[in-house]
């Protein structure tokens, strides 16, 4: 075996995966490693822990609808909802949110059985008053209905695999609202998998944890009602062990229930996040048990405070030892040589069927600090505990962590580890586009590398908990995360929304999201909500508020508290509650009234502002459209930056919704109130749902990248501001207009440097210098003639940056581009695959619309296809997809355990077609970083 973990046997390692026991294969591998008398574990072998984090999301069975030949379904409906009106929400999204708790009554005059307090216990934990927790009713609902019982036969149900999304392969629908994303999200779905759980597994707890299930989420092993949990960003978890089956199969059940006009935006249906078997000892670190804070941070050393909770599941009392050691981790999440320190063994006494908690410090010496490129590095180290009984190990638990300092100054701004940083974030949801909901790491992590390449620093995950990999991504790669629970409080933003179970769950929720997220380096403040209805209702919502700051602090007192303000005023009690004093749009202005930075940083001098949701700037890629404003921000109207025929809107990045502002606005309104710490743009890119202003199209027109990911003029907006030292410039609008000869059509360009010349066929039309507080430079009245296009862009009078366009002629080939040629056999891994539509020359051909088809052979499949137009209703599943603005994308992922080469042909009628091919393969660098980021969270 190869001393290197990295490249631990891979065959090995893959037949395991497949025999899904991950965490053996890591624990063996290390130990293989040690004992082969590396230098890797200088400490001595690993010890072997008995908990098994086992990932089950492959093998499921689905199906839409309640069974019809039962009626006791009606039974299992969580809870008695609010008449299904079907009203249209259209209220504005600055709007107020109006109903409050009892306008949720019942309105049905014959209501049906309901289940919620057999599933309220499942978030006890998380009460923490005693007396306010639930007690589970006797009986069992789910018992006359056929697809809970054990010997249903679901053989004619679909088969797939988790995470799923059952949604997003549409059909679109053009009725109704186009708020969630005209895709079928509402209605019942059931899924159904086998456990195998062996007799040598008795007397262990077991444990199935859920990381976001859409939503209502029921569970039932063997016929009996497990748990559940409503809110469906959450990630939970139920315990099985009085329901299993030891030495047999195990049939686990879930029922989810998706409320129609329950959200804003696409929610996604099913159980779209990774689930878990996880099996520990009968005393084990509890869940989400570690809580480590490093509260003095210097050159020299750095002191860690771990807190410990141990349950003890067993019938007897129990004396347990819990010492943990720390490693650093390498970029990868590896542990690399010795331990750097560890905590001297605590020792606890637990009571059977309680829980005890351990707390201790220690100190590393000259610690690596974590913080976010491209000044500093995202440095991490890993706490290893281990739970000792009567001599022997019972458990062993990581902690990865980082070791940084923040500072919110309400003068000066944002410090991480001393250095100033403005907050160059963006605002997401958590759709991946044409995967929908669908939690998919690489995904993911490609939404989050395009972010970095433009120069954003931070995430804002509106409005609710992302998936836990999004936050290990945010980690590695040194992302500042404004970790956001709520979009709804009390009062309504749609009928059916969380505020529907907001009086029994928030707690809960809240206490779950952030124990399960505080030990994140990247999560720098916490948001408890987003424009909340509460914010109209001066000292009524400010007791919310309140108390829900109060759980913050009981649960992290380490970070700040804020939320997402676009109403309250700085005399509003709302306002005074949270640390940190996040305003959405309110910066810049909005409701005409002017910038309000000022008024909120007289009355809160000591409190940090930033600007929690700015912009919302609108456009479609590559669509431009006559007259220019000529203004630095309009919004967006019939006779302002909307081509209404075709519901598309100008690129020429100027048009904002009506409360939010260009891009060059809201950084001009930054700058001229300097304590300001940054802000979080609405959004990096476009999502399902909520097309403001063409209600009839399925996706937003908000963000900086398009759904299918291609890059809109915005981007190099921000790119150039947000990135100052990368020599840049792009020229905008294209340069193929027929049907324009000899009219004004303005060229705009972006760039890093601070003056720029114009060429159009190398005629010089003027050398301009960016004023204070110009974000761009304007060429206004360009007569069109076809040609080039040339910009030489300098910086302090030198030459720093160059870009072109050029007049394309008639669509003559394809050119298809992945971004990655070699991808993992792991099936999950991803490439995604840019198709342009060019002339003969090569040049892009912008307005191209061609159809174009798609065909694989090999080892892969596509997953989707897509081309970023917002008013495409092609199911994205779909091999044919016409170019949008010249641009296709194709998503390819390889069969699980096939290695090999996948070819993918583009074709269009009348163009040369191309192929191209994708290595899918276990011997690669991505599958070793995958290992990682699973391994990272192995507990
Ligand atoms: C904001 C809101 C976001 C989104 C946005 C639309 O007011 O917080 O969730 O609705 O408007 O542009």
């Amino acid at each position: 075996m190869n001393s290197n973990p990295s490249s631990c046997d891979l065959a090995w390692i893959r037949d395991s995966i497949r025999k899904n026991s991950l965490r053996l294969v890591i624990a063996s591998c290390l130990v293989a490693v040690a004992l082969a008398g590396t230098p890797l574990l200088a400490v001595g072998p690993a010890p072997v822990s008995p908990r098994e984090r086992i990932s089950i999301d492959d093998d499921w069975r689905f199906t839409k609808g309640d069974p019809t030949n039962s009626e006791s379904f009606r039974g299992l409906l969580y809870d008695v909802r609010p008449g299904q009106t079907l009203r249209r929400f259209t209220a504005e999204a600055d709007g107020n949110a109006t109903m409050n708790e009892s306008d949720g009554a019942n309105e049905s005059t014959n209501p049906p059985a309901v289940i919620k307090q057999w599933i309220l216990p499942t978030g006890n934990e998380f009460i923490k008053d005693p007396a306010r927790r639930f007690v589970r009713p006797e009986g069992n609902p789910g018992d006359g209905v056929a697809y809970v019982q054990p010997d249903f036969d679901d053989g004619s149900w679909q088969k797939i695999n988790l995470p799923h999304d059952w949604a997003i392969a549409g059909p679109f629908t053009r009725s109704g609202g186009g708020g969630m994303g005209r895709l079928p999200t509402a209605g019942v779905g059931w899924y159904r998998k086998q456990l195998s759980i062996s007799a040598a597994d008795a007397g262990k707890s077991i444990f199935l944890d859920v990381d976001g299930a859409m939503s209502y989420a029921t569970v039932w092993l063997n016929g009996r009602l497990v748990g559940g949990w409503p809110f469906g960003y959450a990630s939970w978890r139920v315990n099985l062990t009085p329901f299993v089956k030891f030495g047999g199969q195990n049939e686990l059940v879930i029922r989810l229930d998706n409320p129609p006009n329950s959200s804003r935006w696409y929610p996604g249906a099913g159980i779209y996040r990774n689930v878990w078997l996880v099996k520990t000892s009968p005393v084990h670190v509890g869940h989400w048990g570690t809580y480590l804070t490093t509260p003095e941070v210097s050159p020299a050393s750095a002191t860690v405070n771990l807190k410990v909770t141990v349950d003890n599941d067993s019938r007897r009392n129990s004396n347990v030892g819990v010492a943990t050691e720390i490693y650093s981790l390498n970029s990868n999440g590896r542990k690399i040589g010795r331990a750097v320190a560890s905590l001297a063994p605590l020792y606890l006494q637990i009571s059977s069927h309680d829980h005890a908690v351990a707390e201790g410090k220690t100190t590393v010496v000259h610690p690596k600090l974590w913080g976010p490129p491209p000044t500093q590095k995202p440095n991490r180290y890993v706490a290893v505990t281990t739970v000792s009984q009567d001599g022997k190990v019972v458990d062993v638990y990581e902690t990865p962590f980082g070791i940084r300092t923040l500072k919110f100054d309400p003068d000066k701004g944002v410090f991480v580890n001393g250095e100033h940083l403005d907050l160059k974030g963006v605002c997401d949801h958590h759709d991946l586009g044409a995967l929908g909901a669908a939690f998919n790491t690489r995904a993911a992590q490609r939404q989050l590398e395009m972010l970095q390449a433009m120069g954003c620093n931070a995430l804002r995950t509106s409005h609710n908990p992302p998936a836990p990999e999004l936050l290990d991504l945010a980690d590695q790669m040194g992302f500042l995360v404004m970790d956001e629970s709520f979009d709804v409080w009390f009062r309504q933003k749609t009928p059916l929304d969380f505020h529907l179970i907001f009086a029994d769950w928030h707690e809960q929720d809240l206490r779950a999201h952030l124990r399960r997220d505080r030990n994140h380096p990247s999560v720098i403040m916490w948001s408890i909500g987003n424009e909340v209805g509460e914010q109209f209702t001066f000292g009524s919502g400010a007791a919310v508020a309140k108390k829900l700051v109060n759980i913050v602090r009981e649960e992290d007192p380490t970070r700040p508290t804020t939320t997402a303000m676009n109403w309250a005023q700085p005399t509003n009690p709302f306002t005074a509650t949270v640390d940190l004093i996040g305003l959405n749009y309110q910066g810049a202005g909005i409701r005409g009234v002017p910038g309000q930075y000022p008024a909120f940083h007289e009355q809160f001098p000591d409190k940090m502002i930033f600007g929690s949701e700015t912009a919302s700037a609108l456009s479609s890629r590559g669509e431009y459209v006559f007259p220019v404003t000529t203004n630095i921000s309009a919004a967006v109207g019939p006779n302002s930056g909307e081509d209404r025929a075709r519901r598309q809107v100008s690129a020429y990045e100027l048009y904002a919704a009506a409360f939010g502002s260009s891009a060059d606005k809201v950084f001009a309104s930054q700058e001229k109130n300097p304590y300001v710490g940054g802000e979080f743009v609405w959004t990096g890119w476009d999502y399902l749902g909520e097309p403001t202003p063409f209600d009839a199209s399925r996706s937003s027109y908000s963000g900086i990248i398009d759904l299918a990911g291609f890059k809109k003029d915005r981007f190099y907006l921000y790119q150039a501001y947000w990135r100052p030292d990368l020599p840049m410039a792009h020229i905008l609008p294209h340069w193929t207009w027929p049907e324009r000869l000899g009219h004004v059509t303005p060229v705009h360009v972006f760039t890093s440097g601070d003056e720029a010349e114009l060429f159009l066929n190398g005629k010089s039309l003027g050398r301009k210098k960016k004023a204070q507080y110009e974000y761009r430079l304007r060429w206004d009245d360009v007569v069109y003639q076809p040609g080039t296009l040339k910009v030489v862009a300098y910086k302090n009078g030198k030459r720093w940056a160059t870009d072109d366009v050029k007049t394309a002629g008639e669509p003559a080939a394809l050119k298809i581009e992945p971004d990655r040629s070699e991808i993992c056999a792991d099936g999950r891994d991803l490439s995604f695959v840019a198709v342009t539509v060019t002339d003969k020359k090569g040049v892009t051909v912008p307005p191209a619309d061609n159809r174009i088809h798609f065909e694989i052979t090999g080892p892969g499949e596509i997953v989707a296809t897509d081309n970023g137009d917002p008013t495409s209703f092609e199911s994205f599943p779909s091999h044919d997809r016409n170019a949008f603005n010249g641009l296709c994308l194709a998503i390819v992922r390889g069969k699980p355990g096939k290695e090999g080469k996948i070819r993918l042909t583009a074709k269009a009628d009348g163009l040369k077609a191309e192929t191209v091919s994708i290595k899918t393969t276990w011997n690669s660098n991505k599958y070793d970083s995958l290992i990682a980021d699973i391994a990272n969270r192995r507990h």
